[in-house]
């Protein structure tokens, strides 16, 4: 089995608060994106990574390959506008073509394992598409813009989702074509798999596994490291 990891890295990350985009800020010494890259170069199940990012980062992601040993970068390539957008052009890649699965995780979340990789890819292979999601611990509630309550969700059937998710590389570019004709815009890929009409299986997600968006996050990301 050939699995290909696309790792979206085109965000400008606004909610971050810093010049520099944060899956390249140092996180105790090394930068973020690098720590999910070296999770990754470690699980044998993953053949390939590719990396959708700016052009004015792309020979700063070279050169931080070379210094700290990934080798399993076989392509960077142009993110888009949107994270759909960097997916789309990262599955138009023949290094994507020849894969059985296709792993898409996020470049700001560097506390994944491979034994967890790995349980994702054989369950992609096995449902065509799966997501790792943990039952939340507040209780969540619809509301409308103005701030009014619509709907309180019954918890133990909701599910906050991670990455990395993972599929059958035929269902997640058939999505896609999919989404771009009808002009479907997800926050994931699992959202765009479920508008194209494929059943998605939720696993369980880990805890750690956090995406570091804020500079609250970030400070978290450093306590689990110490
Ligand atoms: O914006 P958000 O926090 O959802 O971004 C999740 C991931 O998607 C980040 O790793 C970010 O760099 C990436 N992204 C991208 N292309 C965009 C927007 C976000 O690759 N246009």
């Amino acid at each position: 089995m050939r699995c290909t990891v696309i790792i979206p890295a085109a965000g400008s990350g606004t909610r971050f608060g810093s010049a520099l985009p944060k899956q390249f800020v140092s996180l105790l010494g090394v930068p973020i994106l690098v720590r999910t890259l070296q999770a990754i170069e470690q699980t044998s199940a993953v053949q390939n990574i590719v990396l959708a990012a700016s052009p004015d980062f792309h020979s700063f992601i070279a050169d931080l390959a070379q210094e700290y040993g990934i080798t399993k970068i076989a392509a960077i390539i142009e993110g888009g506008k949107e994270r759909q957008d960097s997916i789309f052009n990262a599955l138009q890649t023949s290094i994507c073509a020849d894969s059985n699965v296709v792993l898409v995780h996020d470049a700001v979340r560097p506390f994944i394992t491979s034994d967890f990789v790995e349980s994702i890819i054989e369950a992609a292979w096995e449902h065509g598409a799966v997501v790792p999601g943990l039952v939340p611990k507040e209780t969540i509630k619809e509301c409308t813009e103005e701030g009014l309550v619509v709907a309180t969700h019954e918890r133990s059937r909701l599910r906050a989702i991670q990455t990395p998710q993972g599929f059958r590389r035929e269902v997640l570019v058939s999505a896609y074509h999919k989404a771009r004709q009808h002009g479907f815009l997800g926050t994931d890929d699992a959202s765009v798999v479920e508008c194209a009409g494929f059943p998605v299986h939720v696993v369980a997600g880990r805890e750690e596994n956090i995406k570091i968006t804020t500079p609250l996050d970030f400070r978290w990301a450093e306590f689990l490291l110490r």
